[in-house]
């Protein structure tokens, strides 16, 4: 057996029949030619729930490297191995003078998974700079490319969360980045924590670290507090629903969402009915942000009193403003 409790950053109990541990491609796709199996993929751990009995093979992907595959006078493409830590990643370009990943900065997880979720933070999301990725597939070994078109990338979303869950191992990233910089300023807290730094003309740099102490002020660490960051996403609703929660909850927050509809602030909504800093049993939502579920009992509690508090939640979130709230990390029951 293999102990995997301290493998996720939610320090759930977690025992599993096999774990391999591949370093290339060329490995993975060798070893899903020789075995099929039905291979679960574990990358940084950051945002998937595991059972506390785990009989699917794990497959961890080590494979590192960042390397620049084509550049001109405005951007670069490059290529980086599934298991480079993401947050590593994002103050190495910067370091190069690669540009477009600083409002991505300080979020856990390997490189490999952004895609699956389409990470995203302070107004950037992996879609706006992802050229494609490489994939090998888990039934037989063959490896192809796929354009970040073909990925279906959306809110918190790809096709590798739905339709094709399960079926690839992403092995690579090609991101095209800026070799001047094009910051996004689009999210009012970025320029107001500029400002409070008295940055006037920030750089790249400048935006990776105010994104940086806004994600400390506001997000718990893992390492001192066991948390998957965002535990549900933000509801996006009709214009005719968010009239109709307005009506009784005028201090409502929520932002326009790109699609014309309204998204709301999920946090808001848990704090709203009192969750904020309550637990059960040891899991509950943090006192310092509503949204981020934790863990108290790190390597005791099981996905089953996760998935509980997270009923709970929803249940009481449901009750009061008529919304449900999908759970944000992969679970793996
Ligand atoms: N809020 C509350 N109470 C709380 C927490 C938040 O009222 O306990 C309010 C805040 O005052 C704020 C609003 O909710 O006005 C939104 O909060 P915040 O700016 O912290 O952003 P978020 O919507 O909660 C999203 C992402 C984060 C990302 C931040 C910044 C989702 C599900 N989460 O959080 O991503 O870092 O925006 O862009 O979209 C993650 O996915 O794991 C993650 C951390």
């Amino acid at each position: 057996m293999f102990d995997l409790s301290h493998r996720t950053t939610l320090a759930l109990r977690v025992q599993a029949n096999e774990v391999v541990e591949i370093h290339s491609e060329a490995e993975a796709s060798a070893l899903c030619a020789d075995r099929k199996r039905p291979w679960l993929v574990l990358s940084g751990g950051s945002n998937i729930l595991l059972p506390a009995e785990l009989t699917q093979p794990v497959l961890i992907p080590l494979i590192k490297g960042i390397v620049a595959c084509e550049q001109n006078a405005e951007s670069i493409l490059i290529e980086v191995g599934a298991g480079e830590s993401w947050n590593d990643l994002v103050w190495y370009c910067l370091e190069q003078g690669w540009y477009g990943l600083e409002n991505l900065v300080e979020i856990p997880g390997w490189a490999g998974a952004a895609p699956i979720q389409n990470i995203g933070a302070y107004g950037v999301e992996v879609k706006d700079v992802l050229d494609s990725v490489r994939l090998v597939d888990l039934d037989n070994g063959t490896v192809m490319n796929r354009s970040a078109m073909d990925c279906q990338l959306a809110y918190r979303s790809s096709i590798f969360k739905h339709k094709e869950q399960d079926r690839w191992l992403i092995s690579a990233l090609r991101l095209r980045l800026w070799r001047q910089p094009h910051l996004n300023l689009s999210y009012a807290g970025i320029r107001a924590e500029l400002e409070a730094r008295g940055c006037r003309q920030p750089s790249p740099v400048d935006v990776a670290q105010a994104v940086r102490s806004m994600r400390q002020r506001k997000l718990v660490d893992p390492a001192v507090l066991p948390n998957a960051g965002s535990f549900f996403q933000n509801p996006v609703v009709s214009n005719e629903q968010l009239e109709e929660i307005l009506r009784h909850e005028p201090d409502l927050m929520y932002f326009p969402d790109a699609s014309g509809h309204a998204k709301l602030a999920a946090g808001w909504l848990i704090e709203r009915c009192g969750l904020k800093g309550q637990s059960r049993e040891g899991v509950g939502c943090s006192n310092q942000h509503a949204l981020v579920v934790v863990n108290n009992r790190p390597g005791q509690n099981t996905l089953h009193e996760v998935l509980d508090w997270a009923g709970y939640v929803q249940s009481c979130v449901l009750d009061r403003f008529g919304v449900h709230l999908d759970i944000e990390p992969r679970i793996y029951h």
